[in-house]
């Protein structure tokens, strides 16, 4: 995800620097946002020397001495609160004095990450959807210490990006996941009852709710290791059984059918068209 952020602000004429594991890693990520861009050249949606500007905008880092020159460090890393709570505590050490930083994550409480970096009052939740260059909202999530000027801030900077803002409390799942995650389970659930198959699932969400995709479809394209991930944080936090994971789901996570990044979820993509894997 950290690339579709990198990208959007690029194309609105910000300069980014883009980190990730290692510096190969990270200059990985710029050539995934080269290959978006050449597509949407190739598709007549943007100019080749806006394509070439906005490339020119992203620089790969390696390690955190360069963060300290950023006014804005956005943490788009795995859904995995030990890694976050690192990124934070290492970026934290050259966070600039009147920087903030955010976390783009699906649902980890904001309030208790906040504690990780140096100053909660600047600490923020800043959750993108996926694909960020296309979609339209930005959550903004404050937490119990962030100041008002930090939500101030970065609402601006959502907004500058061309995204609507929906402002969310700091509880399990804010909006969007809270309501998304319970239905992808359910999908899960139906499909474990045998109630109906995956494509009948997807179909019937698609034609009966006027959905761009399916659930079991959007599912493999968020990765069902963060769709787990998310719906297990809702009910560890609210301890309510209406949040339990589905079996299957839990056991497509075992198998290692992780979904589209992995060319396996509920569907194979190893051909040119996605086969429902049961
Ligand atoms: N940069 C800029 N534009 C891009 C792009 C990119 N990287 N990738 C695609 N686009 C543009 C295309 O140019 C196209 O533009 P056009 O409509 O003007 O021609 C448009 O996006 C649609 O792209 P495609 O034609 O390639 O694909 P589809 O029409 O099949 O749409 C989709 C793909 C946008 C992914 C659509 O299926 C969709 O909206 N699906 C639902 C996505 C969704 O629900 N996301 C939220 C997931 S939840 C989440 O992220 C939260 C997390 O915490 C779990």
């Amino acid at each position: 995800m950290g690339t579709g952020i990198a990208q959007s602000v690029a194309a609105h004429g910000m300069p980014v620097m883009l980190s990730d594991i290692d510096l190969p890693t990270a200059e990985a990520g710029k050539g995934k946002i080269e290959k978006a861009v050449t597509k949407l050249v190739g598709r007549g949606k943007i100019e080749a020397d806006a394509a070439e500007a906005l490339l020119a905008k992203v620089t790969p880092i390696a390690g955190y001495d360069p963060m300290g020159e950023a006014d804005l460090i956005i943490e788009a890393a795995t859904e995995k609160e030990p890694i976050k709570q690192a990124i934070f505590e290492q970026a934290g050490k050259v966070l600039a004095p009147n920087a903030i930083m955010a976390s783009n994550t699906s649902s980890i409480p904001i309030t208790r990450m906040a504690n990780s970096s140096p100053d909660p009052e600047r600490f923020i939740g800043l959750h993108f959807f996926n694909p960020v260059p296309v979609m339209g909202l930005i959550e903004v999530i404050p937490g119990l210490a962030t100041a008002q000027d930090t939500t101030d801030r970065v609402t601006a900077f959502a907004e500058g990006l061309g995204k609507q803002v929906v402002l969310s409390q700091d509880e399990p799942g804010f909006v969007v996941n809270r309501i998304l995650l319970p239905m992808i389970n359910e999908a899960v659930f139906v499909l474990g009852q045998s109630t109906a198959g995956i494509e009948d699932i997807d179909k019937g969400c698609r034609l009966g709710l006027n959905h761009p995709m399916g659930p079991l479809q959007l599912a493999d394209f968020v990765g069902l290791d963060t769709c787990l991930d998310i719906i297990k944080v809702l009910y560890k936090t609210t301890r309510d059984t209406k949040y339990r994971p589905a079996p299957l789901l839990v056991k497509y996570v075992e198998a290692g059918w992780l979904g589209r990044k992995i060319g396996r979820g509920f569907y194979d993509y190893s051909g040119e068209a996605p086969v429902p894997t049961r």
